[in-house]
């Protein structure tokens, strides 16, 4: 196991009713800026619990942070934050909502461009303190130090973390997925699960404790997913499977071990040029990683087929075969396709994102960097 310092100071409020807490954790006389994207906190009535725990401060709204959230909506925010003298942020929304107000929380100190924080990598020396309410169960924000920001005008969608955006506290209630469309569901159960892989499906590292972590968590994942999606509402499979998408991407997987992150890095691209939702990229491409990279990943995928899929076959190539099947079959049973051409991507699109990758130099991919440019078109070209 490699070394590691770990320190996540989230503050977690789980559970029915955790919406009215919210009034303790925010300091006294703030002038918070809500923050929320296209309006589905008005039709599920947890806007109506925000505005009421709060009641008592300076409230102002920004909404409109779009999926994917975009550099220039997050810019007109900041812009708020200094015309109204705004001293806390309140993010209420999903994983675009949050990554948004993290955006915004570093952006609103940050002395140059801004947009330098994700394409240059810029250090964070500050930002704004946030809390977040979610609604929708997939990224782990809520519970990291991560945000992935889109720019229209460069067709990017890239990456940063901090410490410094590390949310003051994060309220996960599970009632309030129940208005998430089936897609929405779907997407949330897929990008945990991919999460917990980017984390686990590397090589041994004598890593036992987060090895059996994050086989726990693909089993929930397994065991609640299809209830969760395509079920009648029920608080423990919600439970469950929001608690499970938090803890898959928190930290704690990563501690000591390697991690790949290819699957993320190709995903993000796919979302940029073509739209896909986030999890819906990740659906496509993870199949194919498992498949160009399972020389260097033989060991883990062995010990994902046994211990995840209960696996266990003659000959070693047939067993991690029969886990790629599973896992893609995984994703299709969620009704979530795994195909470019399924989304009408031209297969010309596959040179565009290889020439993108190379373009900010994102050719080695992976725990190895091993994934160079001829084994990332082999498995494009596999995912048509
Ligand atoms: O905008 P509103 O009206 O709120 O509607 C949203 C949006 O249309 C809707 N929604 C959210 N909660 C709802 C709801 N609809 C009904 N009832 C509710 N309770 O769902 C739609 C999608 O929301 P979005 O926030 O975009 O989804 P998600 O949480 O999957 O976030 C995706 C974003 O997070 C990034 C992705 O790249 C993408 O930009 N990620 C962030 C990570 C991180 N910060 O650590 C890691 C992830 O790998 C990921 O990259
Ligand atoms: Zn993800």
């Amino acid at each position: 196991m490699y070394n590691f310092e770990f320190r996540n100071p989230v503050k977690i409020l789980f559970g029915e009713g955790k919406i009215g807490f919210i009034v303790k954790e925010i300091p006294v006389g703030s002038r918070i800026l809500l923050t929320y994207g296209g309006g589905s906190i008005f039709k599920n009535g947890v806007y109506d619990q925000v505005v009421k725990a709060l009641q008592h401060f300076t409230l102002i709204e920004f909404g409109g942070i779009e999926p994917n959230p975009r550099y220039a909506t997050l810019m007109k925010a900041v812009k708020i934050v200094k015309s109204e003298n705004i001293d806390f942020l309140l993010a209420v929304g999903g994983g675009s909502v949050v990554d948004g107000t993290k955006f915004i929380a570093a952006a609103a100190n940050f002395p140059g461009d801004a947009w330098d924080i994700c394409s240059k990598g810029a250090p964070i020396e500050s930002a704004m303190p946030f809390g977040v309410v979610l609604t929708l169960s997939a990224t782990g924000t809520e519970m990291n130090p991560f945000s992935v920001v889109s720019n229209a005008a460069t067709n990017e969608k890239l990456p940063f973390g901090s410490p410094w955006v590390y949310p003051k506290f994060s309220v996960l209630d599970p009632n309030v997925l129940k208005s998430l469309p089936k897609t929405q569901l779907a997407n949330g159960v897929i990008d945990a699960f991919v999460h917990v892989l980017e984390q686990y499906l590397t090589f041994p590292n004598q890593a036992e404790i987060q090895d059996r972590f994050a086989e726990a968590v693909l089993l929930s994942l397994l065991q609640y997913g299809p209830d969760y999606v395509f079920k009648e509402f029920d608080y423990d499979v919600a439970s469950n499977t929001m608690w499970a998408a938090t803890m898959a991407l928190n930290g704690q997987l990563a501690l000591g071990v390697p991690t790949d992150w290819a699957t993320h890095t190709i995903g993000h691209e796919l979302t940029a040029l073509y739209g896909l939702d986030h999890a819906q990229s990740l659906a496509v491409v993870l199949p194919g990683m498992m498949e160009v990279m399972r020389t260097e990943k033989h060991e883990k995928l062995l010990r994902y087929a046994k211990n995840v899929w209960n696996l266990s076959e003659e000959h070693d190539e047939i067993t991690i075969d029969q886990a790629i099947v599973k896992t893609e079959e995984f994703f299709q049973n969620l009704e979530t396709k795994t195909h470019l051409s399924e989304y009408n991507i031209p297969e010309a699109g596959i040179e565009i994102i290889i020439e993108k990758l190379k373009k900010q130099g994102k050719i080695h991919l992976g725990e190895r960097k091993a994934l160079d440019e001829n084994r990332l078109r082999a498995l494009l070209q596999m995912r048509y």
